[in-house]
């Protein structure tokens, strides 16, 4: 049975396209005027003292046991141990709206949710798959793609992953998108679709004009009628190593594209800020005309997934990054831009090793121009034997994605090793070649 205030932030919804779009779970979830709302409610108001949480005080501060202390003395006990409230710390969300715009010019005066904070990007994207995919609905996205996106819409939602080849010799083929999406409106009025850029496995972000071809699409299937859901992937955002590529996430044109173009952004410190464990990724939605009321309940609907699964991110994690983040943007700024130009001389260098190969052999590379990664297709040598033998015969660890994709993260490949890394990938493949 529908809970009251499930059915209080449904009817907000109705008549829009994320409220099509909600799933099952979507619709019953709800974010409960429980512990945590009379909790921030005591916060805000109770003068005298705040018996609402289930933690430790003394003199209106939180019990810290002094090693922990002593593992982040800039920290106060409050800001590591303390609960952070559901959709993150208000300071640390304002901020990352801010460099939302800041970091993509074309989203102009746009509106979109406040970002809610979720643990890790890996969260962000299955939170927006509890919230809008289906048993037996279709989520589409590129083939190759990361392998987490099949255990989270398939194995979790009991959703239907359809990989679509959109990437050729040189970039993209965005004909086979083309008719999946069309396919999909005609036989269900919907199109959900997960994209991601810089892509993970192949490197491959959408030059200035594939950008606006993918865009085009979008909008040509929403002016037909269909509601379209978009996921933007962009856990690689700021790595672009050549000068066509596009400098805006695809979020920033679909954010008032069309009434019928519903966007969710996934985002986060995790690549962008080189900081992969701290767990920290952000979910922001955007659609045309819809208004703060629908903003936040898609904010809520968001903290009920949150609240119903890990029930908050880590504190210390947020404050860590709130800290640097407000301390010195320009020294941070230039900090971030010299590591993104160490992984960029990599790209230099392997881009180099493997144009000198072109044509040559049995590996094929895929298009890359961004990123952490390349993937080379194996054109006659399984993968997987591939990888076996780099492992276990020359000691490299790579990545068999499926049959006949193999991925390299450049990334994490020390500069005075590629060359090695590269020539023992295609020594190994010809010793295979069938
Ligand atoms: C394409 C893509 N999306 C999302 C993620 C998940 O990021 P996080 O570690 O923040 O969960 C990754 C991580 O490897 C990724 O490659």
């Amino acid at each position: 049975m529908e809970h009251e205030l499930a059915r209080e932030l449904n009817e907000v919804l109705q008549g829009t396209t994320p409220g099509a779009l909600l799933s099952g779970m979507g619709k019953r979830l709800y974010f409960p005027k429980g512990i945590i709302a009379q909790g921030a409610e005591a916060k805000q108001f109770g003068r005298v003292a705040d018996g609402t949480l289930g933690i430790a005080v003394k003199h209106k501060t939180p019990l810290i046991l002094s090693p922990l202390q002593k593992q982040a003395p800039l920290l106060s006990a409050g800001e590591i141990v303390s609960y952070a409230p559901t959709a993150g710390i208000p300071a640390l969300r304002e901020f990352w709206a801010g460099e939302l715009r800041r970091k993509n010019p074309a989203l102009g005066d746009a509106a979109f949710s406040q970002p809610a904070v979720v643990s890790g990007l890996t969260a962000g994207i299955s939170a927006v798959c509890d919230l809008f995919l289906d048993e037996g609905q279709t989520l589409l996205a590129a083939n190759p793609s990361w392998d987490n996106y099949a255990l989270i819409a398939q194995a979790r939602r009991g959703g239907n992953l359809r990989l679509v080849d959109m990437f050729n010799e040189s970039g993209m083929d965005l004909s086979a998108l083309r008719k999946a999406m069309t396919e999909e409106a005609q036989k269900t009025g919907f199109v959900r679709v997960i994209l991601n850029f810089p892509q993970n496995p192949t490197g491959y972000s959408p030059t200035v004009r594939e950008a606006k071809e993918i865009c085009a699409m979008v909008r040509g299937i929403a002016e037909k009628g269909a509601g379209v859901l978009v996921i933007c992937d962009d856990a690689y955002f700021g790595l672009r190593f050549e000068e066509d590529i596009e400098e805006n996430s695809l979020f920033a044109y679909l954010a008032d594209m069309h009434e019928n173009v519903f966007a969710a952004k996934i985002d986060g410190a995790t690549k962008e800020d080189f900081a992969w464990g701290l767990r920290c990724g952000f979910v922001t939605f955007a659609g045309k005309n819809l208004s703060g009321s629908h903003y936040d309940v898609l904010v809520k609907k968001t903290m009920s997934v949150i609240r119903s699964t890990i029930s908050c991110s880590s504190t210390v994690a947020q404050n860590m990054l709130q800290k640097i983040y407000s301390i010195d943007a320009d020294t941070l700024r230039a900090e971030k831009a010299a590591c993104r130009a160490v992984i960029e001389g990599r790209y230099k260098k392997v881009r180099a090793l493997v144009d000198a190969q072109k044509g040559r052999g049995a590996l094929q590379p895929m298009p890359f121009n961004s990123g952490y990664f390349m993937s080379f297709k194996c054109k006659n040598v399984d993968a997987e034997s591939l990888r076996y033998k780099l492992l276990h015969t020359y000691g490299v660890g790579t990545i068999a994605i499926d049959k006949r994709t193999l991925r390299v993260a450049f990334s994490a490949l020390d500069d005075e090793c590629i060359d090695e890394v590269y020539a023992l990938i295609y020594r190994a493949a010809e010793e295979l070649a069938e």
